[in-house]
């Protein structure tokens, strides 16, 4: 057992490839359950970079030198070992800045043909970053807009979801999981309904990809938009991954540099996919990170850590349910959800919950995490959101438990 392993008994071993964990807050071992809003980072996505920068670093695709050429090999390889990684093929694999740069992207580029009155479909469960750029769009060429509503378990209403997405619908736009309620949501039966009225279906993966298996051919969807930060990898990349046919079809979203095939003083002739989509320096040691958050999921075996999570988002909702006044928001059991696990707490401001578990070292969020509909809907102010990443164990929970009693102890 290393020094560390015996210093903080309850770490598990995976804990141990993730440097930030170690740190104590307020003289507490540090709970980390905030990984909806990002994750931490193992010590392979970190070295990845930094040895590009201390190694390799260089521009891409624009240099004869060594370095511009390694540069070049690793920016590229890292299209392959995401797309491989989703079922996709390299062409469909854009860099982006995140899921939100993906999401105005799409809402952008999807609705620029249509005719007032066509209807875009979304959910309210949706992040504002799945449901502003929609709104704008809307805003500027009268648009309609529909929402699939939620259930009382807190599910899509899929009944629903077959009578709104009719022939006005040109695009379906919902999140695979919540970030709220933690639902996963039923995208191939969405991606047929979409598809049997001739629209396009768009699924907000932000939450899912690091917890779940995903093959964009499985799924049946069109488009599917993540962050890197999300998963293990670093802030400033996300992806965008569309059908190549409709891609094609598409106009880049930016002009400038890479982009090109030709320029004269009169006109410009685009790239091949993927790189009609990326004007300008790309985010390369992002890149270099993200496939090495990529590999590092891979070998732990996403079905391992599918089981791992599931298990502890059970335990979890156990607990959770022993204490007094606590309401879940979300479904109850982990049939139909993810590792995302809101709750109220009767007499207290989610701020006040979140601030109290802070001085026992637990990081939680607190608030309408960006999606006030949603909680407007629910008659909500706000929840207190315990989300779990690959390194979460049972002690953690436990802790979270016996902290929480103590602010309830505290306010009442
Ligand atoms: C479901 C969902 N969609 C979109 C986003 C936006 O992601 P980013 O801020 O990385 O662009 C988030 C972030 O929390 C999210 O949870």
């Amino acid at each position: 057992m290393s020094l560390l392993a015996k210093l903080i008994p309850n770490l598990e071993k995976i804990g141990l490839d993730f440097p930030l964990l170690a740190r104590c807050i307020n003289g507490k071992r540090i709970v980390y359950l905030d990984n909806g809003a990002t994750s931490q980072k193992p010590d392979t996505v970190i070295s990845a970079m930094n040895h590009f920068y201390t190694q390799d670093n260089a521009n891409v695709h624009r240099g004869i030198h060594q370095l511009s050429q390694r540069a070049t090999m690793e920016y590229e390889n890292a299209h392959q070992v995401v797309a491989d990684f989703i079922g996709a093929s390299f062409e469909e694999i854009i860099f982006t800045r995140g899921t939100t740069e993906s999401l105005n992207f799409l809402a952008e580029a999807l609705t620029k043909n249509l005719q007032p009155g066509d209807e875009i479909v979304l959910s309210q469960m949706e992040h504002h970053s799945n449901l502003v750029p929609w709104l704008q769009q809307a805003k500027e060429r009268k648009l309609g807009i529909r929402y699939i509503p939620i259930t009382n378990d807190y599910r899509l209403d899929m009944e629903q979801a077959q009578k709104l997405i009719t022939l006005k619908t040109k695009a379906v736009s919902v999140a695979h999981m919540s970030n709220v309620l933690g639902t996963i949501n039923d995208i191939p039966t969405l991606a047929k309904l979409a598809h049997k009225v001739g629209a396009v279906l768009i699924v907000d993966a932000a939450q899912s990809v690091p917890h779940l298996t995903i093959d964009v051919h499985d799924l049946g969807c069109d488009f599917l938009v993540f962050s890197g930060h999300k998963m293990y990898g670093p802030t400033g990349i996300g992806v965008l991954y569309g059908k190549k046919r409709l891609l094609e079809q598409l106009n880049p979203f930016q002009y400038g540099g890479g982009m090109i095939r030709e320029v004269t003083f009169e006109y410009a002739t685009w790239n091949d996919l993927p790189w009609k989509f990326e004007a300008g320096t790309p985010p390369i040691a992002e890149a270099i990170g993200l496939s090495a958050a990529v590999g590092y999921l891979t070998a732990q075996g996403m079905q391992h850590l599918k089981e791992h999570e599931q298990q502890l988002t059970q335990y979890t909702l156990q607990k959770l349910s022993e204490i007094q006044g606590l309401t879940i928001v979300g479904p109850g059991t982990t049939k139909h959800r993810g590792p995302v696990i809101s709750f109220t707490l009767q007499g207290l401001h989610p701020h006040d919950v979140s601030e109290l578990l802070d001085r026992e070292g637990i990081a939680v969020r607190g608030g309408h995490h960006c999606a006030m509909p949603l909680l407007n809907l629910l008659g909500l102010e706000g929840v207190t959101r315990v989300s779990l990443a690959i390194y979460n164990t049972k002690d953690d929970i436990d802790q979270l438990f016996e902290a929480i009693h103590k602010a309830v102890r505290i306010f009442q």
